[in-house]
């Protein structure tokens, strides 16, 4: 059997518990929070004073801050790239009597959705950014897509994913702490109900590689080793501000998430330490010679990476985004 259907059949084999993951992992809509609990409720007599608290508050928050709160609510705002790119996985179909998987990623973007959605309504009230300019960027990346090097297969796409939400875990929760510590505790309280679903997402994409590793142990490996050689491209590597060329915008909002420490090259070794750990990747048995090499590429990786990550140079200097004034910023 070839290697697509090899994986098709596994995903055909464990659709048939896609239905309990979706009941463990994911929340209904009507029993989860909504953006509205977190924002200024526009029926109440005090709209308007809650607007002006948040507009206070925000004079507060520095920069940089503004900058990566930007870059991920548009990351956030990006989303039908990924429902579109997540549906078109070999073994997810929307179509043919609309199996499980397809499901899971409808009711996932569901969940997702809110996060741009409060993001960006908070930012629209803070009064701080250049609303325009970002859902210019908005709407570019959009436009741009992405290329995160998974293909259509499901095991890259899960070691992806699995990745990925453990990234967003992290920087919402330290934007949430920034935000706490300024004394923004609704914006805080807004970031970390945001870290708490893309860690109940991380869990649940972290569930479907552990069942594929039950039972195609060695292309599994294969595929985590794969994604890891090449590297985890973030979702938004296409960043470009108005008037610019497609992809110029991430290395410096990057490196401000670097400079604030809400998303750092140590946090991306912690997050690949975390998967051999939760995949117990010493542990797994039944491999074929080329995945054991694999294997051991995987658990060697880490400390490698933890030397080049030191070395790397953060400039000191907040980068000039169009998405930020300068001027009503301290
Ligand atoms: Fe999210
Ligand atoms: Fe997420």
């Amino acid at each position: 059997m070839s290697l697509k259907n090899v994986r098709l059949e596994v995903m055909k084999f464990l659709e048939k518990d896609v239905e309990t993951l979706i009941e463990k992992y994911l929340i209904e809509p009507e029993k989860i929070w909504q953006p509205t609990d977190f924002l200024p409720n526009p029926d109440s007599d005090q709209f308007y004073n809650q607007i002006e608290e948040i507009r206070e508050l925000s004079k507060e928050l520095p920069y940089d801050f503004w900058v990566v709160l930007v870059g991920d609510m548009i990351t956030e705002e990006a989303l039908p790239t990924y429902e579109s790119w997540l549906m078109d996985v070999e073994g997810v179909d929307q179509v043919n009597g609309q199996n499980g998987w397809s499901k899971w990623v409808r009711q996932w973007t569901a969940e997702e959705n809110r996060h741009g959605d409060v993001l960006n309504k908070y930012l629209y009230l803070s009064g701080r950014v250049n609303m325009r300019e970002i859902e210019v960027t908005t709407q570019h990346l959009i436009a741009d897509g992405f290329d995160i090097g998974t293909d259509r297969d499901p095991y890259k796409n899960f070691v992806y994913t699995s990745f990925q939400e453990l990234a967003t875990y992290i920087s919402h929760n330290r934007v949430a702490k920034i935000a706490r510590k300024t004394g923004n505790k609704q914006l805080g309280k807004m970031c970390q109900i945001i870290s708490g679903d893309e860690m109940r997402h991380h869990h649940a994409y972290s569930d479907f590689v552990d069942r594929i590793f039950k039972v195609d142990p060695s292309q599994m490996m294969m595929a985590f080793h794969y994604m890891m050689k090449q590297k985890i491209t973030m979702p938004a590597h296409f960043l470009r501000e108005s008037g610019d060329k497609i992809g110029t915008a991430f290395e410096e909002f990057s490196n401000t998430a670097q400079r604030i420490g809400v998303y750092t090259s140590k946090d991306y070794v912690d997050i690949l330490q975390k998967l051999i750990d939760r995949w117990e990747i010493d542990k797994i048995t039944n491999l074929d010679d080329e995945a054991e090499k694999a294997r051991d590429y995987l658990m060697k990786l880490p400390s490698r990476m933890l030397r080049l990550a030191d070395r790397i140079k953060i400039p000191e200097n907040s980068y000039q985004f169009k998405w930020v004034n300068p001027a009503i910023v301290k």
